[in-house]
């Protein structure tokens, strides 16, 4: 057995990790040991940088719990959760491109019929949001779920009110036998990821913005097709170059567009002023994989 010296210290922890009995997991942590070691290494990292970062790890577990995911939350704000959304929905171009879920979706959204008002009493400006589901040959696709949820004209989510405990500014849209869908709401507001944690501690000792443009979560499910997971991000919003989980693609921006009262998006009448978004959500086939 040789022992340990400086220079065969990686040599004999990968040998030693490499007898993990999946053959997969011993690629991931031989992988994983190469690489933290090449990284204390090439920063040539002090005793007490590596206790901060064991106390910053230790806070960011202690402060997630159900309702609260720090380490998804940092995971964000590095670009890993956009990358591994990426890397594995390699859409063709044609296909509306996925991002991250975040934190704020729930399981149980009521159901919605077409057009109905999501936003029930929650103040703010109409917002209607139209198009069609098409699969990569522009074919409408009938009864497709679009769960969709947003934060409120505050930039404020359900989970960071504590005096609300229902779910709101959410539910589920299915398309019609057309393709077509009519989401009506109220126009949400960028807002700042939570900032008092340890993420927002690192945040704070650095020029990143924390905030995120104003947008709209969909899920679109439809058997047959791969499930997006994407936004809607409001065209002129603030952050949209910055979004602090990088979020923001060219094919997601969309203009609401500012409408009299009178005809309203969804074929009946509107009292207000109110604004229209127009977006047709593109389906990858499941068996269609674009990777070579
Ligand atoms: C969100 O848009 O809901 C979100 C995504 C990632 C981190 C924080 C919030
Ligand atoms: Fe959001």
């Amino acid at each position: 057995m040789a022992f340990v010296t400086e220079d065969n210290l990686t040599d004999l922890a990968l040998k030693r990790w490499s007898t993990a009995h999946s053959p997969r997991l011993a690629e991931l942590m031989t992988a994983l040991i190469r690489h933290l070691h090449a990284f204390t290494r090439e920063v040539d990292l002090t005793e007490g940088e590596w206790a901060a970062a064991v106390e910053w790890l230790t806070a960011t577990g202690r402060i997630s719990d159900d309702k609260r995911q720090e380490f998804i939350l940092a995971s964000d704000v590095l670009g890993l959760s956009t990358l591994v959304v990426q890397m594995n929905h390699r859409f063709s171009a044609a296909a509306t491109p996925a991002t991250v879920l975040g934190p704020f979706h729930i399981d149980g959204s009521p159901s919605a019929a077409f057009g109905a008002d999501m936003s029930d009493d929650v103040p703010g400006t109409p917002l209607f949001i139209t198009g069609r589901v098409l699969d990569l040959d522009g074919a409408p696709l009938s009864d497709v779920l679009l769960d969709v949820w947003q934060a409120d004209a505050d930039g404020t989510y359900e989970a960071q009110l504590p005096e609300v405990d229902e779910a709101r500014l959410r539910a589920k849209y299915r398309t019609r036998s057309d393709g077509t869908y009519c989401v009506r709401t109220i126009a949400p507001r960028g807002y700042a990821i939570p900032m008092d944690g340890p993420v927002g501690n690192l945040i704070s000792g650095t020029d990143i913005s924390c905030f995120r443009p104003a947008h709209i979560h969909f899920l679109v499910d439809h058997p047959g097709h791969e499930k997006l997971i994407t936004h809607l991000f409001r065209q002129g919003s603030a952050f949209l170059d910055t979004d602090v989980v990088f979020g923001t693609k060219d094919e997601l921006i969309v203009s609401f567009t500012e409408r009299p009262a009178g005809d309203a998006p969804d074929g009946g009448t509107i009292a207000e002023p109110h604004l229209h978004a127009e977006f047709d959500f593109v389906l990858q086939a499941r068996d269609e994989d674009p990777r070579p």
